[in-house]
């Protein structure tokens, strides 16, 4: 089953999680009455409340949860329910402590938090087997229930367990995976430091070790955690799925790396009916909504471009973090428009009422601790209105310009230890490609390295150290039928077993690029490169050089100092009707958007607009029409041409050729025609 929306939903999505246990019940009314007066169209429920509604081993206790549902339902607001099973009871843990999971270094966690589970163990697979039955069972019916949300946020707080109950059943997978020790012996090149396993006893989760341990073994690991944690939500989902058809599941995704880097979502954006995100801000000196941009990009092509849905991101401060800015004024909603214009079916918060008590009562809310009177709920009431008047782009599409490639696989494998330079950083790589791409106003759509990419003039690679044979010869196809590559440095170097592709680096790109590299040379932290190329320019790299050599490739860029000098620094190759670049060094930002830029030109990319580069243009497009969102991230008013004259859709009015939007502010038009 697909869905792109959940069920009886006609509007936008807009709501948050609601927790109406944590307070008494002549508060709700207060709540339904607020959430209309706001324009929520969907809250969720019940995802901690397994200990309340099975107050003991099989005696539950709906009561509750029948009346939220019921309010919900009188009052037209439609209802996400969770399966609790993120949460499991007291009593659950005294009976099975072998279900609690433990560290690499053998501690096991204890519970009075949250998320404290050993995904293998079989007590609490039955466990959360029955909770979620007894609740299909009750609610399938149910005229407010529109989606069901399954657990939450797998993959965080504990993203794999180490005990026993883990390591037989590590070893069950491994011979699913390789049908014997020997070929487990071959794959983790077991010959290196006397570590070879006569029997599948002797294996063990990769626990801490005196030195670094096994890195192939540690990649397995993670992709075992990772499939281990999808049974279960399988389990969970085929239960909802025959109990409750017609009912899309979802479980709530992180696909931003600096939130949960331990889940394969393109494995997962296969399992769920509705793929759904949580995004909240960092705040670590970054441009917070370039930041925002990427993860949601990253989701919707989880999604295979369809729309998905925002499940939570915050009203104004998180909590979690060593520093929690508050949102500036419109930031808001500029977030959550962010969100919809890249693909998002609404947006949805954590969480609808602030708490007064336990580990969130200082996260912000929709409802904050000083009630209505406040700058927060003024500004709740003006999205649910600009959400309203959106109603039309249901079911459109954001429109892409180019890819860039992403491999959650590869991540894993580039963060083992002992490799050339600790200051190299994938995901900082990957952010400073897609700033680039942002900055060119350019929409990017994520793709793994194996997807067909014909529908893309220019395909980016930041930093895809592990790549299969079969990514590679995708790549060439990509270049040789017409597309243009810009592939960075440490690419291409292993295969799905962190083993060295045969021959010359980087063996999975060598054909590809016109090129090898015959050594690598990392930068100290302070030292930097010149790079010399066409008609004198110059650019700047740090962290990384190399001794390229051309196979065909053309020099572009020539490192004119450094460990390379003279040496090749950034290489084009044509082949085929297609183009490839390469880059050698870490170039500074300016750096790498003149090479982006040269290779856009390659590609036929229109020339970037003259707009600031934090005005955000999107587009979305279906059988409704072409929209264009404008977002204003910036503190002065912004003039933006538009493709033709249109309907602005919040502010309300004709448009013609062009569209003034005001500082921090958004606009969104329907074009004619
Ligand atoms: C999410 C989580 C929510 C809440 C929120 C706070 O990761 O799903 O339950 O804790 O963070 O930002
Ligand atoms: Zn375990």
């Amino acid at each position: 089953m697909s869905a792109t929306t959940p069920k009886g939903l006609t509007r936008l999505a807009f709501g948050g999680d609601y927790n109406p246990e944590q307070w008494p019940e002549s508060v709700w009314q207060e709540d339904v009455r607020l959430m209309r007066e706001a324009g929520v169209t969907m809250v969720s429920v019940g995802i901690f409340s397994w200990a309340l509604l099975e107050p003991e081993p099989g005696r539950y206790d709906f009561g509750w949860l029948d009346r939220v549902l019921d309010l919900l339902h009188a009052n037209g607001i439609r209802a996400d329910l969770g399966t609790p099973t993120v949460a499991p009871p007291a009593w659950f843990y005294r009976a099975h402590p072998e279900a609690l999971p433990v560290t690499p270094d053998g501690v096991r966690l204890a519970y009075g938090s949250r998320g404290a589970i050993c995904h293998s163990s079989p007590a609490y697979r039955e466990a959360a087997a029955r909770i979620t039955t007894e609740l299909a069972r009750r609610y399938a019916g149910h005229p407010a229930l529109a989606l069901w949300h399954v657990h939450n946020e797998y993959g965080v707080p504990v993203s794999a367990c180490y005990c026993d109950g883990c390591a037989a059943h590590f070893r069950r997978w491994l011979d699913g995976a390789y049908g014997s020790v020997e070929a487990v012996n071959e794959a983790w090149g077991t010959a290196f430091w006397g570590q070879r396993y006569g029997t599948y006893e002797e294996i063990l989760p990769p626990r801490t070790t005196p030195t670094v341990g096994n890195p192939a073994q540690q990649l397995d690991y993670r992709r075992f955690a990772d499939a281990t944690i999808r049974e279960n939500f399988r389990a969970e989902r085929d239960i909802l799925h025959e109990l409750s058809p017609g009912i899309p599941v979802t479980t709530n995704f992180m696909t931003a790396l600096s939130q949960c880097d331990s889940i394969d979502y393109w494995a997962w954006g296969r399992e769920v009916d509705l793929v759904t995100n949580d995004h909240y801000l960092i705040t670590d000196g970054r441009r917070t909504h370039v930041n925002l941009a990427m993860a949601a990009d990253l989701t919707r092509s989880v999604a295979g471009g369809a729309p998905w849905l925002l499940l939570e991101h915050s009203t104004s401060g998180v909590n979690w973090q060593p520093r929690n800015p508050a949102k500036r004024a419109g930031e808001m909603a500029r977030n959550s428009l962010a969100h919809v214009a890249r693909g998002s079916e609404g947006a949805m918060f954590f969480q609808w009422r602030q708490s007064r008590r336990g580990a969130e009562k200082f996260h912000s809310a929709m409802v904050p601790h000083g009630g209505t009177d406040t700058r927060i709920w003024r500004e709740v009431v003006e999205l649910g209105a600009g959400l309203g008047a959106l109603e039309e782009i249901r079911g459109s599409r954001t429109v892409p310009d180019v890819a860039m490639l992403w491999d959650w696989q590869s991540w894993w494998a580039q963060k083992l230890e002992w490799r050339p330079n600790e200051a190299h950083d994938a995901r900082e790589r990957a952010d400073g490609f897609y700033e680039t791409l942002y900055d060119r106003h350019l929409t990017v759509d994520f793709a793994h390295p194996e997807a067909d990419l014909s529908a893309y003039p220019l395909v980016v690679v930041p930093a895809l150290y592990l790549m299969t044979e079969a990514a590679g010869q995708n790549l060439r196809e990509y270049v040789e039928n017409g597309g243009t590559l810009v592939v960075s440095y440490f690419s291409g170097i292993v295969d799905e077993h962190d083993a060295v592709h045969p021959g010359a680096y980087p063996g999975a790109l060598r054909d590809v690029l016109g090129l090898t590299v015959e050594e690598w040379s990392p930068l100290l932290d302070d030292q930097r490169v010149g790079l010399a190329g066409p008609g004198g320019a110059a650019l700047t790299g740090d962290v990384w050089t190399e001794f390229v050599r051309p196979r065909g490739a053309e020099t572009v860029w020539t490192y004119a100092d450094g460990p390379a000098a003279g040496g090749p620094a950034v290489t084009r190759h044509r082949l085929g009707r297609g183009t490839a670049w390469y880059v050698s060094t870490r170039l500074d930002a300016a750096s790498l958007d003149a090479i982006v830029a040269a290779a856009a030109e390659d590609a036929g990319i229109p020339s970037r607009p003259s707009l600031p580069r934090d005005v955000e243009v999107v587009r979305r497009a279906g059988a409704h029409g072409h929209y264009v969102f404008v977002l204003n991230h910036t503190d002065a008013e912004a003039k933006v041409p538009l493709d033709g004259p249109g309907t602005e859709l919040l502010a309300d009015g004709e448009v013609t050729g062009s569209l003034t939007v005001p500082a921090g502010g958004v606009r969104v038009v329907r074009l004619d025609g």
